[in-house]
């Protein structure tokens, strides 16, 4: 099977070096990709805004399956301009990634099909806002309805700080996507992140993850894109694994199916474990980065066919192992991360990849045969082991090998996991 990864991140490397394993598999593409995913697949320079020249290429090489790895394209409809041109592709539809593409329209299907997320207003204009959280009081969460690269939110801790957020919001802080807030209620518990294919019918568990979005030690500092992750999420007992299929995966399923958006990829639940169950803070319709490269680690199972079921409608015919394993991975980024940082300064050496052990590339680039920081989030240390004290021990050895004198990381991933084994 000839496949077009389209993509650039360590999710995508994470999904190449797992494709890559495939026996299915005859080429790999990857648009645009970055040089680690060169050592799995051939980079392709094309400008995937352009949903022409995709196309063109896909027809070109007789590509036989798109993957679809970022937010952004689903959610300008790339998966549907693809599909019409009669390729086969993994990825929602550009109606059903509202999912992630506006979170009151998840709040309304929630509301409407029963699922348990925090009670939540939408608003367009600021005064009703305030009002409503004046009535409500602290804590409180302002959100941006649409896409604002995970900084849209804000976990009020008092009235004032909520108020001053939605100001922001209609101020313009977040562009187009904050002309509409949502306020909803601050839901108390610990945070998973729970990975489900679906095909538009069934659904298929993958695993769970635990993200680490401050970006500083302790959880402090400001939001990330995410700054490590592991696998599995302690707090996602099968009891809570199967609740969540039930109460939150499947109304899913067959509500936006009902709707008219019939949801065919990945859904990328964020879940708070509360003292009622798990309840829906929000869906991303794609993988998570870092939380992929800990996935990759631990499946067992062929990637390529599992996804291609999930493409095709054929969810039902296929399953995913797991390996036991804790796979625990560490983002290395640029010093300034995530406001400015300095670009294109060199990484001098990577620790070679071992059983169990491999750095995946995010913003890296190569000048002039050198390796070069190019992005925010830069390299993801990722290494398995029994527990997560010995995964974290075995990914911080990575990291320590690393020379990139303007990189850093936290010292602290797996934290809440290690505690939790010591008591
Ligand atoms: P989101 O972009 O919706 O994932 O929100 C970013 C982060 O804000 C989440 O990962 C949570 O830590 C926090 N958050 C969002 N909604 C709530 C909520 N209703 N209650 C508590 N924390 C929340
Ligand atoms: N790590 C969070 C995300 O991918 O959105």
């Amino acid at each position: 099977m000839k496949v077009l990864l389209i993509g650039s991140g360590g999710r995508e490397h994470a999904l190449a070096w797992k494709l890559a394993q495939s026996p299915l598999l005859t080429r790999l593409y990857a648009a645009p990709g970055n040089p680690g995913i060169a050592e799995v697949a051939e980079l392709v320079s094309l400008t995937v805004e352009d949903h022409a020249a995709v196309i063109a290429f896909c027809r070109e090489m007789h590509i036989d399956f798109i993957i679809v790895g970022p937010e952004a394209p689903l959610v300008a409809g790339l998966a549907d301009d693809l599909r019409d041109a009669g390729f086969v592709v993994f990825g929602p539809s550009k109606a059903a990634a509202q999912l992630e593409g506006s979170k009151g329209f998840t709040k309304d299907i929630c509301a409407r099909y029963n699922i348990p997320t925090g009670a939540y207003q939408r608003f367009t204009s600021a005064e009703p806002a305030k009002a409503y959280i004046r009535e409500q009081g602290a804590p409180i969460v302002v959100k941006a309805d649409g896409l604002a690269a995970g900084k849209g939110v804000t976990v009020a801790m008092s009235v004032d700080e909520a108020l001053a957020a939605v100001d922001d919001c209609f101020a313009g802080a977040f562009g187009q996507a904050g002309a509409e807030v949502v306020v909803e209620a601050y839901l108390d518990g610990e945070e998973a992140s729970f990975f489900c294919l679906s095909d538009g019918k069934t659904a298929l568990a993958l695993a769970t993850a635990q993200d680490h979005k401050r970006v500083g030690d302790g959880d402090t500092g400001p939001n990330t894109g995410g700054m490590g992750a592991y696998s599995p999420a302690p707090v996602m007992t099968p009891q809570m694994v199967q609740r969540t299929m039930d109460e939150i995966i499947q109304p899913t399923i067959s509500g936006m199916a009902e709707s008219g958006y019939p949801f065919t990829g990945v859904f990328f639940a964020g879940l708070m474990v509360t003292a009622k169950g798990p309840e829906l803070i929000e869906y991303n319709v794609r993988f998570g980065d870092p939380e992929t490269q800990v996935l990759m680690m631990r499946l067992k199972s062929d990637l390529l066919p599992i996804l291609y079921a999930a493409a095709t409608g054929t969810l039902s015919e296929v399953t995913a192992d797991w390996h036991e394993d804790v796979a625990l991975t560490v983002v290395m980024a640029s010093k300034g991360y995530p406001a400015a940082y300095e670009k294109n300064t060199p990484i001098d050496h990577l620790p070679p990849a071992t059983d169990g052990a491999k750095v995946f590339h995010a913003g890296t680039a190569l000048k002039d045969g050198q390796l070069v920081a190019s992005g925010g989030r830069v390299l993801n240390l990722t290494a398995s082991g029994k527990t997560v004290a010995e995964a974290q021990a075995r990914a911080y050895a990575l990291v320590d090998q690393v020379k990139w004198d303007n990189g850093f990381c936290r010292r602290d991933i797996g934290w809440q996991a290690i505690q939790r084994d010591k008591q």
